[in-house]
């Protein structure tokens, strides 16, 4: 009654309702369902017919889908997995799981990660049913408006505050590449992807704000604001990245650039300000909370290792 495939051409119109259906369940968030979507099969290294598989009821109806982030460069993939509530318990995510691995070996990856809420009781067991074990934690920091941090003059002694230029990717690239070598999950990026993740997170190159010492790129955050209809409506704003340098650490650049980046987002009347941080980022963690910040969700990584 049900079939499991690789995704082709003809399930476009299906596929995109199931990403609207899907919402904050996607790996991408609401966006992936709007005007994102289009954008989001044609991402760099990446190949929909291969990557992508859907679950069909009858013909007709996508049930669900299971989607392959390639990030064989520090030996994983990324999985992306929704079943629609009515189709659920009746073996379609495990089955697409196994496909997801299975596309993943034939890539050279070592292991398949996914995350889940916290408070998902269901997607948790369903994944410790799947082979996969839960193995780091982020954390999902918010804060509210009313800011009074970088309302103060602020100093980067000698170093110069300024703007990526339309262009800049592959500088982008280097800095993001430096900042955040060798944290747990994190895949250097090329300057193809920069540009893909920019237009994903609808962010202009001209919003991120860089450091320079000299010539040289020490820092940079990167902004992202989304306009959200409904309940939650409103302008509500994200830092989709910050980073500086290792070796220009410790001298408060990161909290600097924070405080700038929270000043832009109320000049732009955007309320509250939401970003991800791994748990054991406690450096990272405490100059968030000095700032304002509170924990709002926990997510939970998991993994399975392929053979
Ligand atoms: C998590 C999710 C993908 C599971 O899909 P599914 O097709 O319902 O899962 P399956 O039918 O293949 O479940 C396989 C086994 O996992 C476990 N399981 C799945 N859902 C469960 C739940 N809600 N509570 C407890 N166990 C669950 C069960 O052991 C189940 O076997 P059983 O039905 O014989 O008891 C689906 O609920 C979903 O899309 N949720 C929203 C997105 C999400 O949470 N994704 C996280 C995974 S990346």
């Amino acid at each position: 009654m049900f079939s499991t495939r690789n995704y082709t051409r003809s399930d476009l119109e299906k596929l995109r309702e199931l990403y609207v259906r899907a919402g904050d369940n996607s790996l991408w968030g609401p966006v992936a369902g709007g005007r994102q979507f289009d954008l989001l099969l044609q991402r760099p290294q990446y190949s929909p017919e291969a990557d992508l598989f859907v679950a069909e009821s009858r013909g007709e109806r996508l049930a669900a889908y299971a989607d392959v982030m390639r990030e064989v460069r520090i030996g994983r993939v990324v999985m992306d997995l929704y079943v629609q509530p009515q189709f659920r318990r009746k073996g379609l995510g495990r089955r697409l799981v196994e496909g997801v691995c299975v596309r993943a070996s034939s890539l050279g990856a070592q292991r398949v990660h996914a995350f889940v809420d916290e408070t998902n009781r269901g997607g948790r067991e369903f994944l410790s049913r799947a082979g996969f074990e839960p193995v780091r934690r982020s954390l999902v920091l918010e804060r509210g408006g009313g800011a009074q941090a970088g309302e103060t003059e602020v100093d980067f002694g000698g170093i110069s505050l300024g703007r990526f230029r339309d262009g800049d990717e592959q500088q982008l690239a280097d800095i993001q590449n430096r900042s955040f070598e060798g944290s747990w999950g994190f895949c250097p990026n090329t300057a193809d992807e920069i540009g893909f993740y920019l237009a994903m997170t609808m962010t202009h190159m001209q919003d991120v704000l860089v450091l320079r010492d000299g010539d040289e790129v020490v820092g940079y955050l990167w902004p992202q604001i989304l306009e959200r209809s409904g309940e939650e409506g409103g302008a509500h704003g994200w830092i989709h990245m910050v980073g500086v340098r290792p070796d220009y650490r410790g001298r408060r650049l990161g909290k600097r650039l924070v405080e700038v980046g929270l000043r832009g987002f109320s000049e732009r009347g955007v309320e509250s300000v939401e970003l991800t941080v791994d748990a054991e980022n406690t450096q990272a963690v405490t100059l968030y909370e000095s700032l304002g910040f509170a924990t709002k969700a926990t997510k939970i990584w998991y993994e399975r290792q392929l053979p």
